[in-house]
């Protein structure tokens, strides 16, 4: 049985193919319009999906009628989406769709797709219907089967995604996209708003309405440090609140916020275990919807689960080119399913000197404030950041601290911290044959690690758009 989980009509929409438990294929639909965040499903997307197989029947991911009755609640512009139509439209007839909530579909997306028997999980984000912010407890039962209950939730307008996007469109960002842009300024502010931003959180505005006129004057950097310290704040009672709920080892994070990699090192102080799906805001509930309505655990093995360009892992070529020129596209096998470059669409360049900061930030036209992140081998990791010996990030999910910043200044953030991908074998082999070639040539076994694509584009998916990228910058994508 084919079963299809969509997310789309707000933002970032996405679609997955699950066979039995097996994920088929995952991805977001601005890889194949080309049309950054595009809220809509895509033709090309969806052709490939159905060469997987004519879906049984299609999972969306919340539920319309509830989030039409938000709306209204809201003051927005109602627009209601009927599901059914909307597949119509891209030529899905005759399938019974059926639909989900948005936070069990942010839940079950990470319960689902972690190692663990029993988890909490807390789900953080802007908004969906109504909730928030939710605590539940998720058991397995027989075999793949499990049982989910929510402990906790805290409804909308009250919202800590609504509040971290409004400081976002403040400072002159693009709200539901430049959050992770926020989040890098931090380091480079005073947190001098502090008081403020809780006071007004705690006073139940509604940051939905935005905060466009408040703090006159304020410096953005001063902003963004002061709302990185709101919202972790907020994230530390939330941590305590669900160990002391469940009473559970294992976390679960999921939700937009969960892409918060600073914030996220907070979760080790409350649990020993904690898995963020690689994709925890609203593309990864296309999973999500699939387990959430069969309550079934699925067999994940990895992120790349998109758009296919067949060949070998181009480890020779990348090295040659590598050693030569200091930096190198790589476009090869499954596109990533999730925000981050992870290896098979990434832009890997020499870790080494200040000049391949400013040469990487010519290229993809960044604010110069923004560090790139290092791939390193998972068996050195301890050695250049400080961390215990058996460290893994293999998501780029956490920030640490580097040991030697000032000796690799394009992957260290100001603060002299890193947002670190680890590889080993098992996760990526021919990842990790590359980095053991350039230890062996270099000394070093770790690369700057970045997504490929043309600034203001999605990542590059298919081998046309990483020869677009090639012509266009003059580097090789191999
Ligand atoms: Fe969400």
């Amino acid at each position: 049985m084919i079963k299809w989980g969509v997310a789309a009509g707000t933002h970032d929409g996405s679609l997955a193919v699950v066979k039995g438990n097996d994920i088929l294929f995952a991805s977001h639909s601005e890889r194949y319009s080309r049309i950054k965040n595009d809220a809509h499903l895509d033709q090309e997307m969806i052709d490939e999906a159905l060469s997987f197989g004519h879906p049984d029947i299609i999972y969306w991911y919340e539920d319309p009628y509830k989030k039409a009755l938000r709306k209204l609640y809201a003051g927005q512009p109602n627009k209601w989406m009927n599901p059914k139509k909307y597949l119509t439209q891209w030529g899905i007839h005759n399938v019974s769709i059926k639909y989900g909530n948005h936070h069990e579909s942010h839940a079950a997306a990470g319960y689902s797709t972690s190692n663990f028997s029993n988890a909490a999980v807390l789900v953080i984000d802007a908004i969906g219907e109504f909730t928030t912010t939710s605590i539940s407890l998720y058991k397995n039962k027989r075999g793949n089967n499990y049982s989910s209950s929510c402990l906790f939730r805290r409804s909308y307008p009250w919202s800590l995604g609504l509040f971290y996007s409004a400081i976002t469109d403040r400072v002159g960002l693009k709200p539901n996209e430049d959050e992770y842009i926020l989040m890098g300024m931090a380091a480079y502010g005073r947190p001098r708003w502090v008081y403020d931003m809780r006071k007004l959180l705690s006073s139940g505005y509604n940051f939905h309405k935005g905060c466009r006129h408040f703090f006159p004057d304020a410096d953005e950097f001063d902003l963004a440090a002061s709302a990185q310290v709101v919202y972790e704040e907020e994230l530390i009672k939330l941590l305590k609140l669900t160990r002391s709920l469940t009473g559970e080892k294992n976390l679960v994070l999921m939700g937009g916020c969960a892409l918060n990699c600073l914030a996220n090192r907070h979760t080790h102080d409350y649990f020993n275990n904690v898995w963020i799906m690689p994709n925890p805001g609203d593309a990864g509930s296309s999973i999500g919807a699939i387990a959430a309505a069969e309550k079934q655990k699925l067999n994940w093995k990895t992120p790349y689960l998109g758009e296919n360009i067949e060949g070998k892992y181009p480890v020779k070529n990348a090295i040659e080119e590598l050693l030569k020129n200091k930096i190198v596209g790589v476009a090869s096998g499954r596109a990533e399913f999730g925000p981050r470059a992870l290896g098979n669409r990434s832009l890997l360049a020499d870790p080494t000197g200040q000049e391949m900061k400013d040469a990487v930030n010519k290229i993809k036209k960044r604010q110069e404030f923004r560090p790139f992140a290092p791939v390193i081998l998972e068996e050195d990791v301890h050695k250049y950041f400080d961390v215990e010996r058996g460290f893994t990030s293999p998501y780029m999910q956490y920030i640490v601290r580097a040991k030697e910043p000032t000796k690799y200044p394009a992957i260290v953030h100001r603060d002299g911290s890193s947002r670190v991908q680890t590889v080993n074998k098992l996760q990526h082999e021919g990842l990790w044959r590359l980095l053991n070639q350039y230890k062996k040539h270099t000394g070093t076994p770790m690369l700057l690690n970045t997504s490929l694509n043309i600034k203001g584009e999605p990542m590059v998916n298919t081998r046309k758009d990483a020869d677009n990228f090639q012509a266009k910058y003059n580097i090789k994508v191999v």
